[in-house]
């Protein structure tokens, strides 16, 4: 199977020689976006660019540039909104040579729409130190969080630039319901010290102690306790979303064979054991040959609810709720 794709990366490289150059569009963290370019050019002698957009910045660049794209390929970020480039024709599924040795659980789920290239869950990551100085409870359930005490000690990040913003939100209308979760939300936003652009930012702000609870992917605060600071992951009572990050061919992609060559790389276990290895990412990959790190979250011991990607990835879905936090919770006064 190594060979088989190796021959087929081979052939793109071959077919693309004229102009062996992929322009990706990056949306995990810069320190793993800024490492697939090195690695890709060893295996296959193709050169890569990229631009690290968080993924609802990502979508509304691909949106914007999509009667004449300049990206050839979007890979991570959150699944909701590749599957909403994929709605609205930005992106085109191509099914990898090795589709079958992708989790069949993340297959099955999304469908033929977008490549799964990784998952992770949402929940709290926590300066537990820092909520002790200020005599304050660690919080354990969503609820906890729309208590007063957490007063300028929450951070989380905004929806119209994050994917995990909105994942946070959706799994909130999915565990409560959309009118209760958007009264939490208007109760979290009284605690929020800051909306950042980016999913992964708000553990730093908890880690330095700026903020006390960090509302964010679990495996992004894996990544902090591993670079020393003093926090820890939290899963919260009620259960959780997660995301099956997405790997996306743009649709007229101006190098499509070398893309395609790269999309081929990008999902072999040797490609995907990068971002553990770097100490950057520790998402559960997506080729079931990947190694798991040993620090990533275990799924299979949280209580995650059954996302319902069909519905949160529909354009029309994603569109009003992000209008309607920024309509209805944003501009309250704090
Ligand atoms: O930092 C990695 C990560 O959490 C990914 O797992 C996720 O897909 C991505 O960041 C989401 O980033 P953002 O919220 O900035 O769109």
């Amino acid at each position: 199977m190594k060979r088989l794709i190796g021959l087929i990366i081979a052939i793109f490289f071959l077919g693309g020689a004229a102009s062996a150059q992929v322009s990706l569009l990056c949306s995990p963290g810069n320190e793993w976006c800024e490492q697939l370019g090195p690695h890709f050019k060893e295996a296959t002698g193709i050169d890569l660019d990229y631009v690290r957009m968080s993924s609802s910045e990502g979508l509304a660049r691909l949106r914007a540039e999509s009667s004449n794209p300049t990206f050839d390929v979007w890979f991570g970020g959150t699944g909701d909104p590749h599957l909403v480039a994929f709605n609205e024709g930005v992106t085109e599924f191509y099914k990898p040579s090795n589709w079958e040795e992708l989790l069949p659980g993340l297959r099955n789920s999304v469908g033929e729409t977008y490549i799964p290239l990784y998952t992770g869950a949402i929940g709290f990551v926590v300066n537990e130190g820092l909520l002790a100085e200020e005599g304050i409870d660690v919080p354990n359930c969503w609820a906890d969080l729309t208590d007063p005490q957490y007063k300028g000690l929450l951070a989380m990040p905004n929806p119209n630039t994050s994917g995990t913003s909105y994942t946070i939100i959706a799994t909130l209308i999915q565990i409560f319901g959309e009118d209760v979760a958007f009264d939490m939300l208007k109760d979290i936003h009284q605690n929020i010290a800051q909306y950042t652009k980016s999913g992964g930012a708000v553990g730093l702000l908890a880690g330095r102690g700026d903020v006390g609870v960090a509302i964010q992917f679990l495996h992004d605060g894996v990544k902090y306790t591993k670079q020393g600071f003093p926090v820890t992951n939290i899963a919260p009572c009620e259960g959780t979303g997660f995301e099956i990050g997405g790997l996306s061919l743009v649709n007229n992609a101006p190098h499509r064979d070398d893309a395609i060559a790269f999309i081929e790389w990008a999902l072999t276990p040797e490609a995907q054991k990068i971002a553990a290895e770097l100490g950057e990412s520790f998402q559960v990959q997506s080729n079931m040959n990947t190694p798991v790190p040993p620090e990533s979250p275990d799924l299979d011991s949280l209580n995650l609810i059954d996302y319902d990607f069909e519905h949160y990835g529909d354009p029309a879905v994603r569109n009003a709720i992000v209008d309607k936090w920024t309509n209805e919770v944003f501009p309250i006064p704090r």
